[in-house]
């Protein structure tokens, strides 16, 4: 694939959080490609690292977080910039924050300035990255909060945070992110808290962006229905780790890693039920802070052999985009062909 024809590329990307005097590494070497118009699912159960993954590409690690090395490069179609070379707080990172990468935060409350009016602080976007007179900014704003289904935005634009409830935080959020028309939209669990028919009118805007205007999304989610349905690609995390990448077919109808097979385990793929959960595995997800070596999977796995536990698992390519971490994969050709 050529250059141009990727939006994202994350390469190698490993980090970890200091906890007083210990640092516990986090993410280890975290490498994958977003295609441009394309919509790259990641999935895997809570704490593996998925919010840490997309907080690291955005520089928005909290203090104590620090990325230990790796590249992540980001093409708006003409040019390649490596984002980790720009310091956080630069103006370039901040043209690209918000402007050519749109985000939405798990949780809309902490990123929402409660002293300032709704509208202003979407608005802000457009006048800042674009210059728009605030006029026409808060025009926009009104027309995308309409799509989004916030009813009667004119009035609404005016409230503060306090006055919105959380599922209308969470729209707001969408808002922010959504406004410049981004390259990529990073959607960190969006539709958690609100209801069926509002998650589907978001998802659909979600698919317009990425569709008309060939942009190319993240999205965080829990929700296996909601990738069978819209995600492109899928990678699944487990303890800061990507386990296994492919297509969304790969995944769903040729999951390799044991851990992806457990996560659909009772997950029928064709006629997917919409609202499905990830499965729960047997066993709880080790704390990273005692990982001893080898898979991080190996004391869950049904598969595991005794090397499981010492040895450096590489990644195995299994077809041109297939990919999974998995030493069954490594040694035996057998595997392979299953
Ligand atoms: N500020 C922090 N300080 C120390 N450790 C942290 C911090 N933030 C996250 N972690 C640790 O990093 C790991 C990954 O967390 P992360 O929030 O990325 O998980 P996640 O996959 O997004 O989970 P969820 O599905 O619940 O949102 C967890 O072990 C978590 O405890
Ligand atoms: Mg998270």
């Amino acid at each position: 694939m050529k250059k141009t024809e990727l939006t994202l590329r994350v390469e190698n990307v490993s980090a970890s959080f200091q906890n007083g005097k210990e640092s516990v590494q986090i993410l280890k070497d975290v490498s994958f490609e977003v295609p441009r118009g394309k919509m790259l699912a990641i999935v895997g159960e809570s704490g593996c690292g998925k919010s840490v993954t997309v907080h690291s590409i955005m520089q928005l690690l909290p203090k104590n977080g620090h990325i230990d090395s790796g590249k992540v490069f980001f093409n708006d179609g003409e040019n390649e910039v490596d984002l980790f070379s720009m310091t956080k707080f630069s103006k370039k990172m901040r043209a690209i924050r918000g402007g050519k990468i749109g985000m939405v935060f798990q949780d809309p409350m902490a990123s929402l300035n409660p002293t300032h009016r709704i509208g202003k602080q979407v608005a802000e976007n457009l006048i800042e990255h674009y210059k728009m007179p605030k006029k026409e900014a808060m025009k926009r704003v009104i027309d995308l909060f309409k799509r989004l289904g916030i009813p009667d935005p004119e009035q609404r634009v005016k409230d503060y945070p306090h006055q919105f409830s959380g599922g209308m935080r969470q729209r707001v959020m969408i808002a922010i992110s959504m406004i410049c028309n981004p390259d990529l939209l990073i959607a960190d669990e969006p539709t958690t808290a609100l209801d069926v028919t509002i998650q589907a009118q978001i998802m659909d805007l979600m698919k317009e962006l990425q569709e008309k205007y060939n942009k190319s999304i993240i999205l965080i989610t829990h929700n296996m229905g909601l990738v069978a349905e819209v995600a492109d690609h899928v990678a699944v995390m487990y303890m800061g780790r990507i386990v296994e990448y492919g297509t969304v077919s790969d995944i769903l109808n040729h999951p390799s890693h044991p851990y992806t097979k457990s996560l659909l385990q009772s997950v029928p793929v064709m006629g997917l039920d919409k609202n499905r959960k990830l499965a729960t595995i047997r066993g709880t997800t080790p704390n990273p802070k005692y990982y001893t070596g080898g898979c991080e999977f190996a004391d869950r796995c049904g598969f595991a052999m005794e090397s499981c536990k010492s040895t450096t698992i590489s990644n195995v390519n299994l077809t041109d985009n297939h990919k999974v971490r998995c030493l069954l994969f490594e040694n035996s050709k057998e595997v392979v062909a299953k």
